[in-house]
């Protein structure tokens, strides 16, 4: 079966095409393009420039699709529904819509967070199994911890499609505080990238940052008390904003040369920090709350398997002491993540999440009911 798939949630165009053989998927073609260059001076997506992109975009990701492959071919379309900024899931679902009438082909509308999961059965990581197992083991029940832009969730996973979001954030998204963190600094966007490379240089227990509701009895997340934070380090001078706010890993480059000295101010821990040190010390933050609650949930809900999935997931500190605390705290449990260029946005998870949908349903979507919603819940 071949699956064309369009992602538009955001400020990524994404058009993927996959092949699905028995338990074996093959991503024929794979297009994303970005919005970082339209939306970088602003510190943010501006959703007008987002949608009048992705408009741009679509006709020729699917032209360069319909170049390398026949559309006679293909035998399912699968389309971001939600959730995610409407007018910009108007924009592929309208394609979508377009696409399966013209060519008499079923359309599938798919939830992007479910695209995120299964993003952990893509590429070489995830490998291609049944969704049920991997290398002959059971996967369920999982915990997926799904970190992006829009969302910071604890997903619950009984079996494919069967989802329960266990815990979510109450207000920041794991990513949008790396976000607003690295547009305080004069950092460029996104900022989860920019972080990461300056963290490389700092040291993560220079600043003493709090770790919101680490111990709440619940599966709630809350980061804005932390960006709260770091506003006052900039405001009262400790850290200074780079002149260089040009992106580019210009204020990583020189992140070093822009700290004042403050005495015995109580949040820094070693005598002369940088803004690389703020910058690991904020990552080890997140990394903290986000892998402490995971494991929590896990153990709790006797996880066979730990997942990322979304944006931040590609953060190479949250992969790596999320594998050694699954290791080391879950007794047997298998660790999946995504290939990291499958953990931001792209079409071919949503492709994959269409063809499971389909699989469950044993049918498509009416056309009229594949609609945007910008608050759709898995
Ligand atoms: O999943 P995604 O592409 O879009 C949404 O669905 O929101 O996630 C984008 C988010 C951005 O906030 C970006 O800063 C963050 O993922 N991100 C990272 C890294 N790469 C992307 N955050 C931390 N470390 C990274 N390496
Ligand atoms: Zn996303």
């Amino acid at each position: 079966m071949r699956i064309l798939s369009i992602e538009t949630s955001c400020d990524d165009t994404g058009v993927a095409l996959l092949e699905i053989k028995g338990d074996r998927i093959k991503i024929l073609s794979d297009f994303v393009s970005s919005q970082v260059k339209i939306h970088a001076p602003y510190g943010g997506v501006v959703p007008n420039l987002a949608v009048r992109a992705h408009y741009k975009n679509l006709p020729i990701l699917l032209e360069k699709t319909f170049k390398k492959f026949d559309s006679k071919n293909i035998d399912l379309i699968a389309v971001t529904v939600g959730p995610g900024l409407e007018p910009c899931l108007w924009a592929g679902v309208r394609a979508a819509r377009v696409l399966s009438l013209a060519m008499k082909k079923p359309i599938i509308g798919v939830d992007h967070l479910e695209g995120h999961i299964a993003a952990n059965w893509l590429g070489p990581i995830g490998g291609n199994p049944k969704p049920e197992t991997r290398n002959q083991k059971p996967l369920f029940p999982a915990i997926c911890l799904v970190v992006s832009g829009g969302h910071t969730q604890l997903v619950l996973i009984r079996g494919m499609g069967k989802y329960k979001v266990i815990g979510q954030t109450r207000d920041d998204a794991a990513g949008e505080a790396f976000d607003k963190v690295a547009k305080l600094l004069g950092l460029g966007y996104p900022g989860g990238p920019e972080i990461a490379l300056s963290a490389q240089n700092g040291t993560p227990d220079a600043f003493k940052l709090p770790r919101p509701m680490i111990d709440a009895p619940n599966f709630d997340f809350s980061f804005s008390g932390l960006k709260t934070a770091v506003l006052y380090l900039v405001r009262e001078g400790v850290i200074r904003q780079s002149f260089c706010d040009l992106g580019g890993g210009w204020g990583s480059a020189f992140g070093g040369a822009f700290t004042k000295r403050l005495p015995n101010h109580p949040l820094i821990t070693n005598r002369q920090p940088l803004t690389t040190d703020l910058c690991a010390s904020f990552q080890q933050a997140v990394v903290d709350v986000l892998v402490s609650k995971t494991i929590r949930a896990a153990k709790e809900y006797g996880a066979k398997t730990v997942m990322l999935s979304g944006g931040v997931a590609a953060n190479k500190e949250l992969r790596k002491q999320m594998a050694s605390a699954v290791k080391k705290n879950i007794h047997n449990a298998s660790f999946l993540l995504p290939d990291p260029r499958y953990c931001t946005d792209n079409a071919a998870m949503i492709g994959l999440a269409g063809y499971w949908k389909y699989a469950r349903h044993g049918r498509g979507d009416k056309v009229d009911k594949i609609i945007a919603r910008a608050n759709l819940n898995l």
